[in-house]
Parts: C-alpha cells; structure tokens; sequence
C-alpha cells in the first residue's frame, strides 16, 4: 500500500481543545536511564502526584510495552532504536488526546531520543535524566538483571555490555542516589509549573 494514498484526518476536537477543558496542557517528560536508576518509581510517583492535581497523564514503561506493543523487539541497536521510535509515537499519539505522557524507557541512544525530540513539536519533549551511578544500580539490583549480566547470561546489558549515551542537555536531572523519591517529584512538578504545563 503506498503512503501517499493515506491522508491525515483532521479532527474537530483538537489538542487545543482538550487542553482547554483539561485544565493544563499536554506533553511528554521522556524519563531516560540505566535499568535500576529509577525510572518506573518515579514515574509513577509523578503521576500519582499529577493525579491528584486533577491532570491526565498516562505512564508508558518499558517492561509493559515490551510485553505487547514491542514484543517483537529485542535489546539490539536497531530494536531499540525501533523500540523508541513506536514509543515516541505513542506520546505523540497521547499528547495529541491532551495527555501529559511520562516515558519510562532506558532509551540509551542519544540519536534515537534526539529524533522523537525532533519529531514532536516544539516544547512537547522534556527529557528527564534519572541518573544513578552504574554502581549503585549493580549493587540494587533489582530485577536480578546486572548479576546475570556479569555472569554472561545476558547479552547486550545496559551498562555491562551494551552502551548507555548519557543526555548533554536535559531539561530535568534527578540523581536518585542522593534524591528522595518525594524530593525528585517535587523537581518535576515545580518544572511542569515553571513551563506553565500545569497551573
Ligand atoms: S530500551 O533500551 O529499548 O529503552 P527498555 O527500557 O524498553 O530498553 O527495556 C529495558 C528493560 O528490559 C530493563 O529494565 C530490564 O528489565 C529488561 N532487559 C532485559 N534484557 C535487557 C538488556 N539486554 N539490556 C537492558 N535491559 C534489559
């Protein structure tokens, strides 16, 4: 089927509209980080917390998008550079419903964030680097995943054999080493306020 004989439908509620009614507007706060560092937790945390204010959000984590959606990807460069691709549709899709989207992928390519950065308009795209030390991520272990790792039961690991490229310009850093969970939603609802994304 060629693409040119697929033509976008323009709907009549629009973002705008949604972003009326909600109350606050819509985007996407692209949590990126090692396996460990905290990113599922806090994503969570946050949207409880946007919950609560009355916001609709939506928590897209990679182990449950890899049980459906992605359930064909693997942990190669080009799965998950796919991976992220689908992903960041997913928020566009959300974002376009009025939804504040919060992505919680390691998402270790600085490539592959930069163009679902590029590819939502501007200001939609915040990334949040949950930082931890590669260390303390092996020592909380959570998943049982890093010991495997070592053990070379896992190929392509996230910071034992597979690369993880660090954001140069994050909107947001959260170091969960030294950061309480309250504390590092804090940070991020005072952002979503400053950015005026919620009143
Ligand atoms: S990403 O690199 O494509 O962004 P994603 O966030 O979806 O990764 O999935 C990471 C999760 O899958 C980890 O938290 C871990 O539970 C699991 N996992 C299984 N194998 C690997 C691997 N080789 N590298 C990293 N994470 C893995």
């Amino acid at each position: 089927m060629s693409r040119s004989n697929i033509v976008w439908h323009k709907p009549v509620v629009t973002r705008a509209m949604r972003e009326q009614r909600n109350g606050h507007r819509a985007a996407t706060l692209w949590f990126t980080g090692l396996s460990g560092a905290g990113k599922s937790t806090i994503s969570h945390a946050l949207e409880e917390r946007l919950f609560e204010l009355g916001c609709n959000t939506f928590v897209f984590d990679g182990d449950n998008v890899r049980h459906g959606l992605c359930k064909d990807l693997g942990f190669s460069e080009a799965d998950r550079t796919e991976n992220i691709r689908r992903i960041g549709e997913l928020a566009k899709l959300a974002n376009a419903a009025g939804v504040i989207a919060i992505t919680a992928f390691i998402s270790p390519f600085r490539k592959d964030r930069d163009m679902v950065r590029e590819s939502m308009p501007e200001g939609d795209f915040i990334e949040v680097y949950i930082q931890c030390p590669l260390e303390e991520c092996e020592q909380r272990d959570v998943k049982g995943l890093y010991r495997k790792a070592r053990a070379g039961e896992i190929r392509d690991f996230t910071g034992i054999s597979s690369p993880y490229e660090p954001p140069e310009r994050p909107e947001v850093v959260i170091d969960t080493s030294r950061q309480t969970i309250e504390e590092s939603v804090e940070t991020l609802v005072g952002y979503c306020r400053a950015r005026g994304i919620i009143a």
